[in-house]
């Protein structure tokens, strides 16, 4: 089925459905500072957890109402069992034209093979430091060596594309811009650097911590001359830039320059709560909705209903916030895990 652009819904601020984000699960294998910083979390119930049909069936809805862009997402979605089978059932539904997966590669290298035969197109890898020490202190993770792995184990699997996403954090990693586009370059793989985002999860977010996108575009221009824009997807969240010697790379200012006015993206939880900005306090309940026994026709109107009453631009309401600091306290996370970036898919 092609979807015909009369299908498509636009939001309030008329801007059209064009991805969703598919949070598989909400454990991960990675303890990042800058999103599961506690000693303890509260997971989601296994019961509630929507089975690869359930995914695929509200998967193949939103495809219909112009969620042709698919990511999976976490936690780590690799921790997931037998990914592959629902990537397979993910790549023959109508309408999705892109299916990527953003993983923090830990389990990338032994299964790199086996996700792209089973239909993935894209990987993005999140790799925020080259030294293992700093890994270690910050991500609670000795798994460096894996990580590269899996970096260089998606380049041979011959995927459409590999990134990497690297979070720059002022007092951590600020000083490694350069060594990780040295390396993206290296690995042949495309690098988006990511300001420190106060997103659910980040409890300890402060703004001098934020390293900002100029601040990044000048590392790189002192060393490598003059950065070029490069033409984007108007909705991607990365602007892209371009050195003399060819090198592209992406920085995604979510923090000081948002996106929110083209966002294009709707998120699902992996016990199928759906929310309409990264930001978004409360999300609609889908799991009980397909559970309770509605037809394909009544969760249809249910979405493109919630779609076209959509104004968040949460991004650009924080820019706006004085003083701004941490978005939760973690009594309010614990109170609702949902509202944790691991919980919501990053
Ligand atoms: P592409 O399809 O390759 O453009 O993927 P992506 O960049 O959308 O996905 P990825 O999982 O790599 O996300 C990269 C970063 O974008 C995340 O780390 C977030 O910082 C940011 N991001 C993702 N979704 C949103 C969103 O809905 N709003 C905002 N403001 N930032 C987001
Ligand atoms: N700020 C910016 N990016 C974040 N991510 C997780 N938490 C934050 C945060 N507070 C990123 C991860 C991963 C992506 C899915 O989200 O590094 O690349
Ligand atoms: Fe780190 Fe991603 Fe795990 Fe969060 S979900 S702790 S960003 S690896």
């Amino acid at each position: 089925m092609t979807v015909s652009t009369r299908m498509i819904p636009t939001d309030r601020l008329r801007r059209p459905m064009g991805s969703l984000r598919l949070s598989v699960t909400d454990r991960c294998n990675m303890r990042c500072r800058y999103c599961m910083p506690e000693e303890e979390y509260r997971w989601l119930p296994r019961s509630s957890i929507l089975s690869f049909e359930e995914l695929a069936r509200l998967t193949a809805l939103f495809a219909g109402l112009g969620a042709g862009k698919v990511r999976l997402t976490g936690g780590e979605p690799l921790l997931r069992h037998d990914l592959p089978d629902l990537i397979g059932k993910l790549a023959a539904v109508d309408g999705v034209r892109d299916l990527a997966l953003t993983t923090n590669g830990i389990l990338l290298a032994e299964r790199a093979a086996a996700l792209r035969a089973a239909g993935l197109g894209r990987v993005t890898v999140s790799l925020d430091t080259l030294r293992p020490e700093r890994m270690t202190e910050f991500a609670r993770s000795d798994r460096h060596a894996d990580v590269l792995a899996g970096v260089s184990a998606a380049v041979s699997a011959g995927f459409d594309s590999v990134k990497i996403n690297a979070v720059i954090i002022r007092g951590y990693n600020e000083d490694e811009v350069l060594p990780l586009l040295a390396f993206a370059r290296a690995e042949g793989v495309e690098l988006r650097f990511i300001e420190y985002m106060d997103v659910g999860g980040a409890t300890r977010w402060t703004h001098g911590q934020v390293v900002s996108q100029a601040e990044i575009l000048a590392a790189v221009a002192e060393v490598h001359g003059p950065v070029t824009t490069v033409a984007a997807r108007a909705a991607a969240p990365a602007e892209r830039f371009r050195l003399s010697d060819g090198t592209t790379f992406g920085v995604i200012a979510s923090t000081t320059a948002p996106f929110c006015r083209d966002c294009d993206r709707s998120r699902l939880t992996a016990d199928g709560t759906w929310y309409l900005c990264l930001y978004a306090t409360d999300g609609i309940n889908l799991r009980d909705v397909l559970r309770a026994g509605a037809s394909d026709a009544e969760l249809t109107d249910l979405i493109r209903a919630a779609w076209a009453a959509r104004a968040d631009r949460g991004a650009e309401e924080r820019l706006a916030v004085p003083g701004r600091g941490a978005l939760y306290q973690v009594e309010t996370l614990r109170a609702d895990p949902r509202r944790e970036m691991h919980t919501r898919g990053g």
